[in-house]
């Protein structure tokens, strides 16, 4: 399969390709230690009108929030080799002067080639709910003078994106981890402009060859069945990635 992800010594699938597993244990203890809860962050408390986390949504177990500690895993040179990332964001077909948001931007994977894309008159919105992965986000945009990436401190249940504001809404690998999937997605459908699309890509839950941990998939059936649920329609799938679906959605209400 040319990647090294295989098996973990526990025998299960481990999820941090190319980690030595002494780097996934010790990877997996902060991240426990500092997700008190499934989304929540350690120092971060909910605000009191936030609607509880769901542990399970539409039959689907929601998985824990990736800690910033793995992510060198993001940005590993076999990535696009992997995942056909590069496939991926033409598939996008961006066009300069488009405003993108990268939701769950994770250290910029792709909103730093994606703003590239967009320049000189678009900019991509990069929200996470951890300022540390918008640090390194930084640090990486400040080496490759890209100018037009806005960081957005985002909350667990509030991407905290301006009303209709975006062509284009990525989520990569970031979906399935959301707590509050139903706040979410209505937080979405509102920062898209009427025409606007959210694209989904998300590992495939049909493929068991995919070396990916359970809760980190999804299958196309269950993502169809959230995002219609929710005031999406599918508009276009893209089904040559290596590992993931890739589903466009837009406003069906
Ligand atoms: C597996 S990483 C993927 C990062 C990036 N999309 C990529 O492909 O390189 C998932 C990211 O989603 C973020 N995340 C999880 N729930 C979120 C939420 N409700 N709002 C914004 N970001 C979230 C996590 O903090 C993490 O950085």
């Amino acid at each position: 399969m040319g990647n090294d992800k295989g098996m973990d010594k526990a025998g299960e699938v481990a999820r941090y390709g190319g980690m030595r597993w002494f780097d996934v244990r010790w990877v997996l203890v902060v991240g426990m230690l500092g997700l008190p809860g499934r989304g929540l962050l350690q120092g971060q408390s909910l605000a009191p009108e936030a609607p509880p986390e769901v542990s399970e949504y539409m039959g689907r177990t929601v998985a824990q929030t990736m800690h910033y500690a793995g992510a060198g895993w993001l940005i590993r040179n076999k990535r696009d080799r992997e995942e056909g990332t590069l496939r991926m964001r033409e598939a996008l077909e961006l066009k300069p002067g488009m405003v993108v948001c990268d939701l769950g931007s994770g250290n910029g994977y792709h909103s730093l080639p994606m703003a590239k894309a967009v320049a000189p008159e678009g900019k991509v919105l990069a929200v996470d709910i951890q300022p540390e992965m918008l640090e390194m986000l930084k640090e990486r945009a400040a080496a490759q003078a890209v100018t037009n990436v806005e960081c957005i401190v985002g909350e667990v249940h509030d991407p905290h994106l301006p009303e209709g504001s975006c062509d284009l809404i990525l989520l990569v690998d970031v979906y399935h981890e959301f707590s509050h999937p139903e706040v979410m997605l209505k937080a979405i459908h509102k920062a898209l402009k009427p025409d606007g699309k959210v694209v989904l890509v998300e590992f495939r839950a049909e493929d068991l060859t995919v070396p990916i941990k359970p809760e980190h998939k999804m299958s196309k059936a269950q993502i169809l069945k959230e995002l219609e649920a929710n005031g999406f329609a599918l508009k276009r799938s893209f089904e040559e990635l290596p590992w993931q679906h890739m589903m466009w959605f837009g406003k069906s209400e």
